[in-house]
């Protein structure tokens, strides 16, 4: 079975989820500008980020995958959201369907993945943008009665919530897919 990793990635935490999960799956990769006819392919896995609500770059993905009918399609949303909180997951949720053409959405099966923010690398834009999610974060932290981080110390910080087994249940998925090629082809 052929299985390409597709991935978008600004600050490398996607791609380094996307460089374990091929060499997991001996898959082959490319980033989403790049991405090859899907027709070549079973399986395609769109590795992506998340970006103020929205999955921006992710159009070439979906084109190569309206062109590849008998390609089964997943996807990663790749974030800081905790997809167990009940706000992580509507979030997750209205980030996938801004981002998905309506025809390709019964098509693809998603996961989410937890990535990280290092905010001494971040363009000063992307800082910027971080404030609104800061200052809410200090709300909560003063309406817990702890003492709020200051936003000046978050933006030394580096947070990385990636780990390898995160993606077991992407990988899990693709060998269900093989093991059932397999035997429909005996
Ligand atoms: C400006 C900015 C906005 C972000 N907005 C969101 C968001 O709306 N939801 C979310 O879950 N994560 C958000 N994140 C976190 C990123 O999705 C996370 O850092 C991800 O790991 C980035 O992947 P990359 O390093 O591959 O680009 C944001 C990060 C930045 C820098």
């Amino acid at each position: 079975m052929r299985t390409i990793v597709v991935h978008r990635s600004k600050y490398g935490h996607t791609r380094g989820y996307a460089e374990w999960l091929a060499e997991s799956l001996g898959a082959d990769a490319a980033e989403v500008d790049e991405t090859p006819s899907l027709a070549d392919y079973d399986a395609a896995v769109l590795l992506a980020p998340i970006y103020v609500g929205r999955m921006p770059g992710v159009a070439p993905f979906f084109e190569r995958a309206a062109g590849a009918p008998e390609t089964v399609l997943l996807g990663a949303t790749v974030g800081g959201a905790d997809p167990a909180a009940a706000d992580g997951r509507a979030a997750i949720d209205a980030a996938i369907d801004r981002a998905v053409p309506e025809e390709l959405k019964p098509r693809v099966e998603w996961f989410h993945l937890r990535g990280g923010l290092d905010y001494p690398r971040m363009s000063i834009f992307d800082r910027f943008l971080m404030r609104y999610p800061l200052s809410q974060m200090r709300k909560q932290q003063r309406e817990r009665g702890e003492t709020p981080t200051p936003i000046s110390e978050t933006m030394k910080s580096v947070v990385d919530f990636r780990e390898r087994a995160a993606l077991d249940p992407i990988i899990e998925r693709i060998r269900a897919l093989e093991a059932r090629e397999a035997a429909d082809g005996e």
